[in-house]
């Protein structure tokens, strides 16, 4: 397992609020399911392509178990009233030999805050090390946000198309 696997780095939201952004851990289901639980229905539809009424035993395991090489996650972790609750995430996925797609959520009480910006930053910074050489992503085209933060980063249109989704990619190398 990589040092990714105990990343953790403090940040700020655009209001000064500190939040961490760290390696998600096997120990985080509770916190994640909570997390989705605060989730709107749309967000869990722009992230999964589809309505989502729960998540299976099987896909929980396969969010949590992460070996930060082929599968890298983080979570954006704030304190509220004392106690430590995760208001996002984002992961890579190795689908190519040099090649990982990458997605986010983030909790809808705390979004257009930064928190996507920062975990998309910090996920590329994982990549680079990783020797990632291209991050892709599948967009639905009305997410602007999702849009805007990839612009941020320099993703381009790929040349792959299908009707309803915007597929982007990022050279790294
Ligand atoms: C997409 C998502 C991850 C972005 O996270 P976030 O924390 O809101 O992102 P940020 O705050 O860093 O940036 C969002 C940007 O979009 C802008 N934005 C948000 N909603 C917008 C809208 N409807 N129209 C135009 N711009 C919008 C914000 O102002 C911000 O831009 P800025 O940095 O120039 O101010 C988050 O909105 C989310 O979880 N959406 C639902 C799940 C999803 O779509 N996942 C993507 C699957 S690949």
């Amino acid at each position: 397992m990589s040092g990714a696997a105990k990343y953790s780095v403090l940040e700020h939201l655009r209001d000064g609020r500190p939040i961490e952004v760290r390696a998600l851990h096997p120990s985080d289901k509770d916190g994640m399911l909570a997390a989705i639980g605060r989730t709107s229905s749309q967000s869990i539809q722009r992230r999964f392509f589809g309505p989502k009424k729960g998540f299976s035993d099987q896909e929980i395991a396969f969010f949590l178990n992460i070996d930060f090489e082929r599968h890298v996650a983080l979570v954006a972790q704030i304190d509220e009233d004392g106690r430590a609750a995760i208001v996002g995430g984002g992961r890579y996925i190795m689908v190519a030999p040099d090649q990982a797609e990458i997605a986010f959520v983030v909790v809808d009480a705390y979004q257009s805050q930064g928190i996507g910006t920062i975990l998309m930053r910090h996920l590329t910074i994982l990549a680079r090390k990783a020797a990632v050489k291209e991050l892709v992503a599948d967009v639905l085209p009305e997410n602007t946000a999702m849009l805007k933060v990839f612009g941020k980063f320099g993703f381009r249109p790929a040349s792959k198309r299908t009707f309803q989704v915007v597929h982007l990619a990022l050279q790294l190398a």
